[in-house]
């Protein structure tokens, strides 16, 4: 597949066949989100695969976990605190939900609903492949651009073997679950998560279009002659 091609056809799939990702496809992935690169050749990445039995238990006490701890409710001084984010970027937040909520037919306001929405993500949406991304904390805060590279490494090698994901920011909210199901070693922290699969083409969560910016908005050309 065309580079451009895995770039403009990737998109967060939230909703995933049955059909099993053997072992060697996920090795072969892996391979080749390798290559991406990080400050110095560091490569701060560690990924845990989860599948079959562990996926499920992983499920299991997550939800067990986030049933004292809600989802939300848990500091992330990495992350920073959606609450403060300013405009555009709070804006698109929302919209981003929006928009997702309209493609499942989901009112903004039917909190149920929007609760079930969430409660998908601890499933993987139905991918049959779980991706966790921890990092060593001495590398914190500054390396952690870097896994995110790799992260959209992973995510393109996925289209170029047929598979989709959804990067999931979500499973820090549940990482004390997560670095107990995995054995963690305790210097790691819990980045980020993935679902990876074979999309359900039918599914409405998956019909849903995030709109970008043009170039314009984001990018500033200094220093060239041949200004528009
Ligand atoms: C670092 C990161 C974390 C994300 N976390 C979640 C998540 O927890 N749950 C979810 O449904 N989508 C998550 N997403 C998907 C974003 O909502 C999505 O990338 C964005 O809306 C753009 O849509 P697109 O990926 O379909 O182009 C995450 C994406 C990234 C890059």
């Amino acid at each position: 597949m065309e580079l451009s091609a895995a770039i403009e056809n990737r998109r967060s799939v939230r909703a995933f066949l049955p059909t099993p990702v053997p072992r060697a496809t996920v090795e072969g992935i892996l391979d080749l989100a390798r290559r991406a690169p990080s400050g110095s050749n560091t490569q701060p990445w560690q990924v845990h695969v989860v599948g079959g039995e562990v996926r499920e238990r992983l499920i299991e006490r997550a939800l067990a976990w986030a049933g004292d701890h809600p989802v939300g409710s848990n500091p992330h001084p990495l992350r920073g605190d959606p609450a403060g984010f300013v405009r555009p970027y709070r804006q698109r937040r929302f919209d981003c939900g929006l928009r997702l909520y309209e493609a499942l037919g989901i009112d903004r306001r039917d909190k149920v609903a929007r609760e079930r929405q969430l409660l998908r993500n601890f499933h993987f949406f139905g991918a049959p492949v779980g991706l966790i991304f921890s990092i060593h904390r001495s590398l914190l805060p500054g390396l952690l651009g870097d896994l995110g590279i790799f992260l959209g490494h992973v995510m393109l090698a996925a289209r170029a073997f047929g598979l989709d994901t959804c990067a999931q920011g979500f499973w820090q909210d549940v990482a004390p679950a997560v670095q107990e199901v995995l054995e963690l070693d305790p210097a790691h922290h819990v980045y980020n998560g993935m679902a990876l699969g074979y999309r359900d083409p039918d599914h409405p969560a998956n019909r849903v279009e995030m709109p970008r910016e043009p170039v314009a908005a984001f990018a500033r050309f200094l220093g060239f002659d041949d200004q528009r």
